[in-house]
């Protein structure tokens, strides 16, 4: 959020002036001192002491899923989030049979929800703590040794998490902000059975599918409702039926008065990442080759498996989930190279650089560190592409299913012969129960040939690398550099038994002498390759600690420039807890073209085909024609709003974050953004950025109107006054 020269206190001086926020800025909850200014002035009634008390109302409502957000909306832990941050959920319980993808789910009482997978959580924020000069004290003990520098992170890494998770029932996580400028640890409760209560059905909560999604106008019911349970103690356990409903400290109420336009809407949530303060080089790579190459491998792999899909059920419900997360990554890429060229991003942050190192050159003596850093970041930029067509048609094919077991298998019985601490992240105690319940939930999400399709398409991709990127221990599994040869691969492939539970959770407790000693050819391939990738990762260790050295001196520099310039400066996306405020409002997305923010139920209608994605449930048809509107029609627009947009600032990992109101009430939920926005993730663009949100009284039409779920809007205190 770019507030030009004026400073806060001016900004409070003229909150009287009509809001003209353009609300970029992903901000850590200890910087609302700095904001309340513009709170109070985009309309903001709470106090901002009241938002800074992170465990109280509302903030302490919010809770994060691992990838996306969501918040407590009632004293018996019932969650609400996006149906597309649950539909892996909603996937691992369906079937070509009982399909809760196309039918939806709700369960009439709590003994009918069920479990959202092994690895489902819910993470209830307890504390965060800075920790940026322990952390910089270890890094900096390493001294010049870079991959000495990575390691002595790990460490402290550890034993702090391992401090922090003594207590039972806590999961920790530190956190690097603005290059390894701040590192602060995060303290949650991790809550570890989470069901599912009520998702609608597909033709509701995915309306519009992958035509409509990063799209505006928007029509889609994108909300779906867990509940948290944990043991009779009231603490957190793994799922068991005996388990209660969690009772959260806070949850929130529904907002009592309608949402109109210009009204001040925040968001708080846990954004993934942004790239605001990268490179100039950097963003060259992204937008030359990452981007266009990852998407045109994700639309090579929809085709594989829609084709397929078509003559196997299995397939379609299998992979559904998988299907629409790369759907929607490649889009979101195609999205942002397309705005990258409306806005001439690529023009933008190289005058912004340029303007950067000019003005660390006239600082003579005191600019020659951040000079110095610049230029190793794009020598270590320059090492990574050299590789980058190599490490990522290895890193997929090593990622596909069976082979992802065990290739993660194996690496786990090199780790845990070591002492516990000494184990790589990702292989210790703490990570077991997550590796576990993959292997499990892999079942759900595999169809052999399917498997053998993908093994295939990236085998293929791995010999057109030239031949500087081979990789020695991949050519000799092969065996040669031919169709023929990928054929015998897949053929020897096929006979892997790890395409079984039982046999993959008994691969989980084995040791590293029977891998070495194993038969099966998926295993063997991961003996084979293990120590090429084990000197690989070794390799990017050393960059990273380069790294360490170099970015957060280059990032100091460029928030040093920003402050001089009287920008205020907040750091890129992490996964960790923001805060994004601003106003309800349409845009301009062409000339002559206005958006405006609210979408009706008319609307809806309007986009019925009869067939998917554009297929409404036959119930919601008859409601919308017999007019029953059930009381949450809006007299402004005339009808009952579906979806808003507002000028907030989020990404991917919002997904599900409530929205309040001035009152700290919800009013809805974000799901996405925009067309126009998703190049923001790079350069902000405040004409158009955009995020889309549910409306909270869309939610409750559905769940009186046409997928009734009285027992929850009961819960939440919004039943229908009749
Ligand atoms: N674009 C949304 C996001 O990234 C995800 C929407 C999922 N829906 C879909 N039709 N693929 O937050």
């Amino acid at each position: 959020m770019r507030i030009g020269l004026l400073s806060v206190s001016i900004l409070a001086v003229l909150a009287a002036a009509p809001a003209a926020w353009a609300g970029e800025g992903m901000w850590v909850p200890q910087q609302l001192p700095q904001i309340a200014g513009p709170l109070k002035q985009a309309g903001l009634r709470l106090s901002p002491e009241q938002l800074a008390d992170l465990t109280g109302d509302p903030m302490g409502a919010v809770v994060a899923l691992g990838g996306c957000t969501a918040s407590f909306v009632s004293p018996n832990g019932l969650v609400v989030t996006n149906h597309h941050c649950a539909y892996g959920a909603i996937q691992l319980n369906s079937t070509p049979e009982n399909n809760l993808i196309r039918d939806g789910f709700n369960a009439p009482t709590m003994a009918d929800e069920v479990s959202a997978g092994p690895n489902a959580r819910v993470f209830v924020l307890d504390q965060i703590t800075d920790v940026t000069a322990d952390a910089k004290a270890a890094i900096a003990a390493a001294g010049d040794d870079a991959l000495g520098r990575s390691k002595a992170l790990e460490a402290f890494e550890k034993q702090l998490i391992a401090g922090c998770e003594a207590e039972p029932g806590f999961r920790c996580r530190l956190y690097s902000f603005s290059g390894g400028n701040t590192y602060r640890l995060f303290k949650n409760l991790e809550i570890r059975d989470v069901r599912l209560a009520y998702a609608p059905p597909g033709s509701v909560g995915k309306f519009g599918g992958d035509i409509d999604n990063w799209m505006w106008p928007r029509h889609t019911g994108d909300f779906a409702f867990y509940r948290a349970y944990v043991g009779k103690d009231g603490k957190p356990s793994a799922f068991a039926a005996d388990n209660v409903p969690y009772q959260p400290k806070r949850w929130l109420k529904i907002a009592d008065t309608p949402l109109g336009e210009g009204d001040f809407v925040m968001v708080a949530g846990y954004p993934g990442s942004t790239n605001r303060y990268a490179l100039a080089a950097e963003f060259d790579n992204t937008a030359q080759w990452t981007y266009p190459t990852i998407a045109g491998h994700f639309r090579n792999q929809i085709a594989l498996v829609e084709a397929a899909g078509k003559q196997d059920p299995q397939v379609q419900v299998k992979y559904a989930s998988g299907m629409a997360s790369w759907n929607n990554t490649r889009k979101n890429y195609e999205g942002q190279l397309e705005g990258f060229r409306r806005i001439d991003a690529a023009g933008q942050k190289h005058a912004e650089e340029a303007a950067v190192l000019a003005w660390l050159k006239g600082r003579g003596a005191s600019g020659a560190d951040a000079l110095a850093a610049h230029d190793k970041l794009v020598a270590l930029l320059e090492q990574a592409k050299a590789t980058r067509e190599r490490d990522l048609a290895v890193a997929m094919f090593n990622n596909t299913g069976v082979l992802g077991a065990a290739t993660q298998l194996y690496r786990l019985s090199i780790e845990r012969a070591k002492p516990n601490a000494e184990r790589e992240s990702g292989y210790q105690e703490r990570d077991l129960p997550a590796i576990e319940g993959g292997l499990k939930q892999l079942e759900r999400r595999y169809v052999a040939s399917m498997d053998r399709q993908l093994q295939e398409y990236w085998l293929n991709e791995y010999q057109k690398l030239p031949a500087n990127q081979r990789v020695a221990a991949v050519d000799q599994w092969l065996g040669g550099n031919d169709a023929a040869a990928v054929k015998r691969a897949l053929d020897r492939l096929a006979t892997t038994a790890l395409g079984d539970t039982a046999e993959r959770l008994k691969w989980f407790a084995a040791d590293r002498a029977a891998f070495e000693a194993s038969k099966d050819p998926a295993i063997q391939y991961a003996v084979a390759v293990m120590p090429t990738l084990l000197k690989l990762e070794q390799e990017r260790k050393t960059r990273a600690g380069e790294n360490l050295a170099a970015r957060p001196v280059y990032l100091q520099a460029l928030a040093d420039y920003k402050n001089s310039q009287g920008e205020f400066v907040y750091p890129d996306a992490n996964l960790s807890l923001r805060i994004t405020f601003g106003n309800v409002t349409g845009y301009v997305p062409r000339d002559g073209v206005k958006h405006t923010p609210f979408t009706t139920l008319p609307g809806v209608v309007a986009k019925e085909t009869g067939a998917d994605p554009f297929d409404s449930p036959k119930a919601l048809l008859e409601a919308v024609a017999a007019g029953r509107t059930g009381g949450l029609e809006d007299a402004r627009l005339g009808s009952v709003p579906v979806n808003f947009l507002s000028d907030l600032d989020i990404t991917g990992g919002n997904s599900g974050s409530p929205v309040l109101d001035a009152q700290g009430r919800l009013v809805g939920l974000a799901f996405d953004g925009n067309w126009e926005s998703v190049a923001s993730n790079w350069v902000f663009d405040p004409a158009m950025t955009r995020m889309i949100s549910v409306d909270q009284r869309y939610m409750r039409w559905i769940m009186q109107e046409v997928f009734p779920a009285p027992q929850l809007l009961r819960e939440m205190n919004a039943a229908p006054a009749r």
